[in-house]
């Protein structure tokens, strides 16, 4: 089943999926929070800082399981998703560090990188909802178009073209990311909700093709037109074709 909260704009965008992960985190204290990266989902986490600033949320029992990182970056690379995560999120509220989970983007061997992952979500006992963007293609995570729909974490080479547009943010083309581990569609397929933000008019054709066009690994996000419960929340621009 699919709900959509279809927002004036960006702000109102953020303020709504901040609010249902409040919900998420209020009426379930230690929940396990599925979390994203990209320029969409950075209101949100905004808000969320504002609601802890505030005394409206306790982050000290909530764990969390990101998406995807980069192969071979640390925690401490300025590029990483760990760091956009602690920029963004985990160092201006309460989370306990223990409770916060990325793919390990140190681990050279990425078959046990993967493996690692898949027992971590496992051992987590079920993400409890999922926060994903968008890519203009279709992906999820760094799932992308493919022939087939991915299951557990794998690991991705990325595309020339996101090389050399990551290539300004390195000192040299050689450090910037072959690779990301990412979770599997099929990992992200049991999350027990969905929350997917998405924004602009550069988003609203993806949005027409994977929520009103046939299911089709081609269009990997498309697959969560059978997921049980799946929120959208996003602005009037990128809903354009919803009701
Ligand atoms: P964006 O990325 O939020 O930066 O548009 C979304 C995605 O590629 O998943």
């Amino acid at each position: 089943m699919i709900r959509i909260y279809k927002e004036d704009n960006y702000e109102q965008m953020s303020q709504r999926a901040a609010d249902l992960i409040l919900a998420q985190i209020l009426l379930k204290p230690d929940c396990v929070l599925g979390l994203a990266t990209g320029s969409t989902p950075i209101g949100l986490y905004e808000k969320l800082v504002e609601y802890y600033n505030n005394n409206r949320v306790d982050f000290s029992q909530v764990r969390t399981v990101n998406l995807d990182e980069y192969k071979g970056l640390d925690p401490n690379h300025p590029q990483s998703y760990h760091y956009f995560m602690n920029q963004n999120l985990f160092s201006k509220v309460n989370i306990d560090e223990n409770n916060i989970n990325l793919p390990n983007g140190m681990e050279e061997d990425s078959m046990k990188a993967c493996a690692e992952y898949d027992v971590v979500i496992e051992n987590l006992g079920g993400i409890d909802i999922q926060l994903l963007g968008i890519g203009h293609n279709g992906h999820i995570a760094f799932n992308e178009p493919a022939e087939y729909f991915t299951k557990g974490t794998n690991c991705v080479a990325l595309t020339k073209s996101t090389i050399e547009a990551n290539s300004r943010f390195f000192a040299s083309p050689d450090e910037v990311p072959k690779y990301a581990y990412t979770m599997g569609i099929a990992s992200i397929m049991k999350a027990k909700r969905i929350l997917l933000v998405v924004n602009s008019k550069e988003k609203a054709d993806i949005m027409k093709e994977a929520f009103l066009g046939n299911i089709t690994p081609k269009v990997p996000a498309s697959i969560l037109q059978t997921h049980p419960d799946v929120i959208i929340v996003g602005d009037s621009e990128a809903l354009r074709d919803f009701e």
